[in-house]
């Protein structure tokens, strides 16, 4: 993958002086092919965090690439690009006690992975109904597109997802509702200490 220098400023703890006595908060990652449900999940997922007090900041891939990663393309390296520019932004923000749900399809495992160790309180969470279900859902209209071979370099068709090999939640969203599927990530997030005391 992309080999990002780690700035010798930039450290897990954060600078001196932050407040020592703000917990990290999770960084819920939804990854999963286009289609998969990731931003309706996330769109649930945020309110629901947020009526249980905690502060929540949602980094969706769409929002971002037309932002922070504007003018990034689809090749791995700007993919990968793409996902360690969301791990550092959502790595500030969860050191400072910020919730952070990122949905975002980040395809390549090695790049989550890094995610995660920059990030710490990393919750990945697979979101993987079958392919055949994302291209019937076909929300944006792409997997059309991309199966006409319009659109080079897609994921799922033609360009590569890697899975979680051990997600600490996977969602099969062909079987749950949205409503289930945030249960879940809630669910997940209590068992680990992340929402507080109840
Ligand atoms: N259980 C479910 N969970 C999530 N989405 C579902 C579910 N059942 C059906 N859907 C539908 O599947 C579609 C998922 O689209 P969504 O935009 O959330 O995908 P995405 O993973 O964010 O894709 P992209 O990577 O292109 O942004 C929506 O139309 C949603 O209504
Ligand atoms: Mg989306």
């Amino acid at each position: 993958m992309t080999n990002v220098a780690v700035d010798h400023e930039y450290t897990r703890e954060g600078p001196a002086g932050s407040p020592a006595s703000v917990r990290p908060a999770a960084v819920v990652w939804l990854t999963g092919l286009s289609g998969a449900g990731k931003s309706t999940i996330a769109d649930a997922l945020g309110p629901t965090l947020r009526a249980r007090g905690l502060a929540v900041e949602v980094l969706d891939g769409d929002v971002v690439r037309t932002h922070l990663s504007k003018g990034l393309g689809f090749s791995r390296e700007d993919r990968d690009l793409n996902v360690l520019r969301i791990a550092f932004v959502a790595h500030l923000l969860s050191r400072n006690g910020v919730t952070v749900v990122v949905s975002a399809i980040s395809p390549y495992r090695a790049a989550r992975e890094e995610a995660r160790r920059m990030i710490g309180a990393f919750v990945e969470v697979a979101v993987a109904p079958p392919l055949e279900a994302c291209i019937a859902r076909d929300p944006k209209g792409l997997y059309a597109k991309a199966l006409a071979g319009e659109i080079p370099a897609f994921t799922g068709v033609s360009d590569p997802y890697e899975p979680p090999l051990a997600p600490e939640v996977h969602l099969d969203t062909t079987q749950i509702d949205v409503q289930t599927a945030v249960d879940r990530i809630v669910l997940a997030l209590e068992e680990r200490g992340h929402l507080g005391a109840p």
